[in-house]
């Protein structure tokens, strides 16, 4: 799909559909305004008969009849004007795709960013992109017949100011980039466990290293025994496909930050010997989302060129229940030397993190970032539409808190008091992997934290916002490619560049 920027105006634009936002309850306004008087009122009278409410998500498509240059207008909600941010605006630019995709529609002009005038553009164009990108993903990813061609391969964004084409265009291509970006982590996270194996993960590392630069490292079970990730291993005993750590690496600014971002990959949760229940397992193919988000993210950096030294540490492991897996009670020593009493097969996330997050500090991180499918318990706390975060730097916090309103990403910090962390004691070894039932995302977190000593942290758990339980007006049912765009927003934001 090719993106582009015109100053043309939506009652100018020529193409298969035009595409202007309403509010609920409000009066049309701006671009919907000037395509209704262009119509002769016949936008109005659709308002008035209740055909066009203005309701979150609701797409409207007429035909212009020689009216417009444009054949059709696709009139999109953005519900209440007081609620219309720039999360209802993705919403709304995502349906708008989808609909006029399944229309047939090849050539769309968007007048979408101007239903948002309180929002600067900066914000709400790569918002409208990279949102058209997230709807038009199909996840068809295995089936033989697919259902129908894409259509859509072109979009204008209209209004631009001849003055401002520069930047929009910088904007909108690394807006390209972020949609493509979490497209492909979408598909890594929808594709099932018997394809998407350890290997097969450093595999596409490798290709994606072929492709922009990347500097790539694949450490295997020799290697990863050598430097004592008894953690990792142990996790990924059970399974006849042998655990991975691997490493993507840019080499940026000499006197900035190292960022590390840690992504968990769990090609499959079983469980383990601490087996979960059948149903809904399958699901659990998706347990290597956050290794999907550090991947996508690394290589959309790498692809926008931006100037920050940049590590992606992703431990790739299946959780199986075999004669070799581990077991309750075993007693593990991870990468530094800290003992971990396992209590639950289950909570194996952490483990293979705790191994690597110290392995980016071995390798000159300065800053930590981990984003994990860790634990259900953040589904229970914050739904399946917020992530959940915690660190020990509060400046580092805001910028992932920040990076994620810019990426269109809901996200809440939980805490790290010093009361938690009596939960992990542990009689034998220096800690325990579970702590109970209560506060279960937070003593996630803390099993974390011991493992990054003083280095800057944070931690966000995507269990939650991964996946996508049903068909949504602007994303089907799956994998949602979360933290992709968060990740990438705040490389820029950390290079000092954009965003
Ligand atoms: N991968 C799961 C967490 C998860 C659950 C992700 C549901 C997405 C949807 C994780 O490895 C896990 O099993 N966590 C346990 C931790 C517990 C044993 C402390 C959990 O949440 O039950
Ligand atoms: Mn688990
Ligand atoms: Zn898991």
């Amino acid at each position: 799909m090719e993106i582009k920027v015109s100053a043309e105006s939506a009652v100018q634009y020529r193409g298969d559909a035009v595409v202007v936002g309403v509010s609920e309850g409000g009066a049309l306004a701006g671009p919907a305004a000037a395509v209704n008087s262009q119509l002769d009122g016949m936008l109005q009278r659709l308002v008035e008969a209740g055909e066009i409410q203005g309701k979150p998500c609701e797409v409207t498509v007429v035909h212009t009849y020689g009216k417009l240059p444009a054949d059709r207008v696709a009139v999109v909600g953005l519900g209440r004007a007081e609620q219309a941010d720039v999360f209802a605006l993705r919403r709304a630019a995502g349906a708008a795709a989808r609909v006029l995709r399944d229309r047939r529609c090849r050539r769309i002009g968007s007048a979408l960013h101007e239903a948002a005038p309180q929002m600067r553009p900066e914000h709400s164009v790569p918002a409208v992109i990279e949102a058209a990108y997230v709807g038009l993903y199909r996840g068809e990813e295995k089936k033989t017949q697919r259902a129908l061609p894409d259509y859509l391969d072109e979009i204008t964004v209209l209004a631009v100011p001849g003055e401002h084409r520069d930047s929009a265009e910088t904007v909108v291509e690394s807006a390209r980039v972020a949609g493509e970006a979490t497209n492909y982590a979408r598909r890594l996270v929808n594709l099932p466990a018997n394809e998407v194996t350890p290997a097969w993960l450093a595999e596409q590392a490798i290709e994606v290293g072929d492709r922009t630069g990347l500097e790539v490292e694949v450490l295997e079970p020799p290697q990863l025994r050598d430097l004592g990730m008894g953690a990792l291993l142990a996790v990924g005993s059970g399974s006849d496909q042998p655990a991975r750590l691997i490493v993507l690496r840019r080499r940026g600014k000499k006197d900035g930050p190292r960022v590390a971002f840690v992504g968990k990959g769990l090609t499959f949760d079983s469980g383990g010997i601490s087996i979960k229940p059948a149903e809904n397992m399958h699901i659990m193919k998706s347990d290597m989302a956050g290794a999907a988000a550090v991947l996508a993210a690394v290589s959309a950096a790498a692809e926008l060129k931006v100037e920050l030294d940049l590590m992606g540490v992703i431990p790739a492991a299946e959780n199986l229940p075999s004669g070799r897996a581990y077991r309750p009670g075993d007693v593990l020593t991870a990468f530094g030397g800290k003992t971990v009493e396992v209590i639950s097969t289950d909570a194996e996330g952490r483990l293979i993190l705790a191994d690597s997050l110290g392995y980016a500090k071995h390798l000159g991180a300065t800053h930590l970032i981990d984003i994990a499918t860790l634990t259900g318990a953040c589904i229970i706390a914050l739904g399946y539409t917020t992530a959940g975060v915690m660190g020990n730097d509060n400046e580092l916090v805001e910028a992932v808190l920040d990076a994620g309103e810019r990426a269109g990403e809901r996200m809440w910090r939980l805490p790290l008091f010093p009361e938690y962390r009596p939960l992990l004691d542990s009689n034998i070894a220096d800690l325990k992997n579970v702590g109970g039932r209560a506060a279960g995302t937070i003593t996630g977190g803390w099993f974390l934290k011991e493992f990054v000593g003083d280095t800057s942290w944070v931690h966000i758990d995507i269990a939650g916002t991964s996946w996508s339980e049903r068909d949504e007006a602007h994303q089907i049912e799956g994998a949602t490619g979360a933290g992709t765009r968060t990740l990438l927003a705040l490389a820029e934001r950390m290079a000092g560049g954009a965003r």
